[in-house]
């Protein structure tokens, strides 16, 4: 028990922060950090710092001190004033934490997202045109509904021609002059002659159609890419060091190449590109039906009929043009032995090649 004089000098001991020794005291300056919290400056070094903190300070310079009678009163408020202010630091503290870093949980894995990828059919596209790119070709287009004339005419396959059959023609509604659906990219071939002069280096991606019935080789609409070179004094030689090229640069340094004498009406003379299976190296297996090379496109050098067609002077210019199909050189490179495959869009399939 405190003399009569120790609890007056006590008493009349000012604190700073709470004025009157108290426990009403106390649950004023509660209020005051109520306030301090609306006004958003909580502070927790200034309220609950373990050596300055106010909290502290009451408590070992202040309360310790206090007359015994007061000390249970004064020690339950200054403990509630902990809790609260501990309280409302850690609400405050939560709030002003973005919600996501503070509680994203690191460490599981992440969602699986659907990223879109090129599918192989137009990564063999752009692949090819681009080694075409590289010799200095540019990329042309031409239209997809096109005249008998461009089609079969122009390209030396007159009417009557035996070639116009197997081309399974899907023809676009009567009338003169008559229009269908092109079934080779060549006719662009003709297209581009007529609006440059030569030199030309061309390529042409685009769609094509044919009467076929859907099965694993056939489809009523398919992709090929032409290639059109006209200059003077290009002969076989330009022909076959540039295919040469082509497939070493799609299929690899090691393949071997040949030129197999063909027919097209609109080369003359006329070849198909081998090149040495890329499944056996030439030894013989299914794909290449054990002959040990594969066909990959047809080419030729440009028929002196079709240059009259296009206005140019077979006289003063000699040109090589090929074709291929999209679909049968992504059948190579992917393995892809059906080409519905390539149409269905079947992402689990798809998939494989990302
Ligand atoms: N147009 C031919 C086809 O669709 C492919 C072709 C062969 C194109 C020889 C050519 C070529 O340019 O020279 O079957």
């Amino acid at each position: 028990m405190k003399t009569e004089a120790e609890l007056a000098s006590w008493a009349a001991t000012p604190w700073p922060e709470l004025g009157l020794a108290t426990p009403e005291a106390l649950e004023a300056s509660l209020g005051e950090f109520d306030a301090a919290l609306a006004a958003a400056r909580p502070e927790r070094e200034a309220w609950l710092g373990r050596k300055r903190g106010l909290v502290t300070l009451i408590n070992q310079n202040w309360l310790r001190l206090a007359p015994k009678e007061w000390k249970p009163a004064l020690g339950a408020a200054l403990n509630a004033l902990r809790l609260r202010a501990e309280e409302r630091l850690a609400a405050t503290e939560a709030q002003a934490q973005p919600a996501a870093t503070a509680w994203e949980d690191l460490t599981l894995p992440g969602r699986p997202a659907l990223a879109a990828a090129m599918h192989p059919m137009l990564a063999v596209r752009d692949e090819i045109t681009d080694i075409f790119l590289r010799l200095g070709y540019t990329v042309a287009d031409g239209p997809e509904i096109e005249t008998e004339y461009y089609n079969f005419e122009a390209l030396n396959i007159p009417a009557g021609h035996p070639a116009r059959d197997e081309h399974d023609t899907l023809y676009v509604g009567p009338g003169l002059p008559q229009h269908l659906l092109r079934t080779h990219t060549s006719p662009v071939q003709v297209r581009i002659m007529q609006h440059q002069p030569p030199p030309v280096r061309v390529i042409v991606p685009g769609r094509v159609y044919r009467r076929d019935t859907p099965d694993a080789s056939h489809s009523p609409n398919f992709h090929q890419i032409e290639g059109l070179a006209v200059d003077r004094g290009l002969h076989l030689g330009h022909l076959k060091g540039t295919l040469d090229h082509f497939a070493r640069a799609f299929f690899g340094p090691g393949v071997a190449t040949r030129l197999r004498p063909s027919y097209f009406p609109f080369t003359e003379p006329s070849a198909e590109l081998d090149v040495s299976c890329i499944f056996c190296q030439g030894s013989g297996c299914r794909t290449c039906k054990q002959s040990g090379w594969i066909e990959v496109l047809g080419c030729g050098m440009v028929d002196p009929a079709v240059f009259r067609f296009a206005g140019y002077d077979p006289a003063e210019v000699s040109g090589f043009a090929f074709g291929m199909g999209i679909e049968r050189l992504t059948m190579l490179r992917y393995d892809w032995n059906d080409v519905q495959r390539q149409y269905a869009g079947d992402l689990r399939d798809l998939e494989q090649f990302r």
